[in-house]
This record gives C-alpha cells, sequence and structure tokens, in this order.
C-alpha cells in the first residue's frame, strides 16, 4: 500500500522514495504511516495475501509465513505459533521479506546489519535471493553455531564486535554511513513485516485473550501491536488480547522499566539466551505503550526455566527450539493465565 515514513522524534515526513530507516535530521526512528485505513485480511490463505497491508515494493513472492498452531495437550488454553517453519526457522524471514525488497528497490548492491545470530541468518538469505551483499556485524557473545548457518544460506560477510548486541549496533549504523550500504535490521519495514504474525494468529484463534510474545529489540512486540490496532480499527476483532512482553531474568530491560514505571534504561545481558540477548530494545518505548493500551505486562523467566522448558517441547512434541523460541512458553506457566483463557505463545526461533 502507499504509504510514506515519520520521525517517531521530531514528525519530520519522508516519501517512500526516501532509502533509509532512520531519520536524516534527528538520526530518530522511523514509522511506516500508510495513506489509506488499512484493512487487514483474515481470510488470507498465503503470506503475500498481506501484500496490501504492507509498504509498496516489488515484492518476490518467496515462500514463508501462514505459520502453523499447534495446541498444546496439558492446557486447553494454550495454543503454540510455530514461527520456527519459516526459512530460516525464525519469525525474522517476515521482516527480512519486507527490507530486502526494499533495498533492491532502492538500488543498493549491499545491505548491513547488527544480529544476535537470527536476524543475520535471514537477511543473509534473503540479501542472497535478492542478488545482494550482506555484511552482519554480531557481538562476539552471540552462539558461534549461528554462524554457519548464515554462512551456509547466503554470503554474508560477518564482523565480530566484542562486546554484546549494542555495540554490534553502533558499528552497522557506522558502516552503513560509511559505504553507503541499506542498513537493515530492527527498524521500520521489518516491524512491518513481522506484525503479519498478529494477522494470522487473529484468523487462526478466536477469543484470544493473551499473546505471549517474547522480547529483544521490542520489534516484533511493536510489530505485533501495531497489527492489532489495524484489526481493531477496521472492526475485524472485537477486542485486542493481552500483549504479554517475556525477557530473559539476566536481560530484562523492558520488564524492570514496567515493574518500576521508569524510563527504559540500559543492562548489561547475562543470559543464555542468546537470541534475545538486547540490553536497549530499539522499539522499548512502543512496547511499554502496547503494556498500557491492551493491559498487558511484562515477565521475566530464568534460563533454568528455559532449559526446562526447551526440554518439555522436545519431549512432548518432538519440537526443536532454541532457548530465546521458548521464553514465551515458560512465560505462559507464571503470567497468571486462567483454563477458560486462550493464549497464544509464539515460538520465535528454532536455530541451535
Ligand atoms: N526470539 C528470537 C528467536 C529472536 O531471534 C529474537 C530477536 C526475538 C525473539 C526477539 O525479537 O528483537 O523483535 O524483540 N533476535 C534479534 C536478532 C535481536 O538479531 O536475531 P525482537
Amino acid at each position: 500500500m502507499d504509504y510514506y515514513l515519520k520521525c517517531n522524534i521530531c514528525n519530520e515526513k519522508y516519501g517512500s522514495n526516501y532509502a533509509g530507516q532512520i531519520c536524516g535530521s534527528c538520526s530518530g526512528l522511523l514509522e511506516v504511516q500508510y495513506k489509506k485505513k488499512v484493512e487487514p485480511n483474515l481470510d488470507a490463505e498465503s503470506f503475500w495475501d498481506y501484500e496490501d497491508q504492507l509498504p509498496k515494493s516489488k515484492y518476490r513472492h518467496y515462500l514463508l509465513g501462514m505459520t502453523p498452531l499447534v495446541r498444546a495437550h496439558e492446557s486447553r488454553s494454550l495454543f503454540m505459533k510455530m514461527e520456527i517453519q519459516n526459512p530460516t526457522h525464525s519469525f525474522k524471514d517476515r521482516g527480512s521479506a519486507v527490507e530486502l525488497a526494499k533495498a533492491a528497490e532502492y538500488g543498493f548492491n549491499e545491505v548491513v546489519c547488527a544480529s544476535t545470530g537470527n536476524m543475520a541468518y535471514s537477511i543473509s538469505y534473503y540479501s542472497k535471493l535478492y542478488g545482494l551483499r550482506s555484511q552482519v556485524f554480531i557481538s562476539t557473545d552471540a552462539n558461534k553455531d549461528k554462524i554457519n548457518d548464515i554462512e551456509s544460506v547466503g554470503d554474508a560477510q560477518v564482523h565480530w564486535v566484542k562486546g554484546d548486541f549494542n555495540k554490534a549496533l553502533a558499528q552497522a549504523e557506522a558502516y552503513s554511513k560509511k559505504h553507503k550500504a541499506f542498513l537493515t535490521g530492527d527498524y521500520c519495514y521489518r516491524k512491518e513485516g513481522q506484525k503479519t504474525v498478529a494477522y494470522e494468529v487473529m484468523q487462526q484463534v478466536r477469543s484470544l485473550t493473551h499473546l505471549i510474545v517474547p522480547v529483544g529489540n521490542a520489534t516484533l512486540i511493536s510489530g505485533v501491536y501495531k497489527a492489532l490496532k489495524e484489526m481493531k480499527a477496521a472492526d475485524k476483532i472485537r477486542k485486542m488480547p493481552k500483549i504479554i512482553g517475556v525477557q530473559a531474568s539476566g536481560c530484562m530491560p523492558l520488564v524492570r522499566a514496567f515493574k518500576l514505571r521508569k524510563p527504559l534504561s540500559y543492562e548489561r545481558p547475562r543470559t543464555k539466551a542468546d537470541a534475545i540477548a538486547v540490553g536497549l530494545p530499539t522499539f522499548g518505548n512502543q512496547a511499554m505503550e502496547a503494556f498500557k493500551e491492551t493491559k498487558g505486562y511484562a515477565v521475566a523467566v530464568n534460563d533454568r526455566e528455559l532449559e526446562a522448558e526447551k526440554e518439555h517441547l522436545y519431549e512432548n512434541y518432538g519440537i526443536v527450539a532454541e532457548l530465546g523460541g521458548v521464553a514465551s512458553l515458560a512465560a505462559y506457566r507464571k503470567a497468571g493465565i486462567k483454563e477458560n483463557d486462550r493464549a497464544v505463545a509464539i515460538i520465535s526461533g528454532a536455530n541451535v
């Protein structure tokens, strides 16, 4: 759909021909604003049936999305959304499909991103499909096994960064300026692609009461919130489910800000859930708004609980997922959800 970009900080507007995701005046985050009311399609039969709800581009219809839902046998109130069935085994493919189409449309031949691993894997894959080179900046804290995946599906060049994700992010942004590479990652176009998880979930489950979302940079949770607002405004759903954000207790800036009612502040990650080890979530303020508007909340789960959940998923369902990927499941157990509620836990990644 036709759109423009608006800065979250200084409100500066940019046409869709602006080849960037950060405000040129104040470096604030840009947001996609559609020129017409979004009418989410809750009868979609394929991911690309959502094209009208995405920023206009020349999309190639690669396989993704429409991931299955599994109903838990141990509890009637729990459904699991299997985002691990995307081509690179995480929800990141939804965002990459949008971002890489935009990079190709603007005529770039190189993209750059910072990642804890999964996003780099996905970007490496889609850049290759779109014929672009990719540079990925990864913290030395990341899971080294993910590098094999990144290198096996594309031509991404991996840059190791001593320090955490936020250090890698600063270097990716600097690289993009210096080499005029399209900056990809947790920005506005990815958010648009990833919001489609919520369209699918609302199509798959009636009367949903809770949507449980793992949080790293908070792009997924803010995308899901955006999609729910669109569906509500278009009268496609009666009520928004409560949005529950989950972080690892060894890296929980959002949980802390929510519980202490304080502004977000950086926290050095100390968790084995490497995928969600982000010390300062880029879209954290939007996640806080999502909690407020949906009467949702933030939950922390520890590494022991995550390990147990990973085992549980394998032993009971034959499903392999990573620690960050099962965080929503661990949160379900302690989020105060009742037997007659209906909750969806997003199983977000399987790259172990
Ligand atoms: N689950 C998995 C498996 C992830 O890889 C991520 C984020 C999240 C949840 C959280 O999503 O960042 O939108 O809040 N991974 C990023 C990466 C940071 O670089 O792969 P988010």
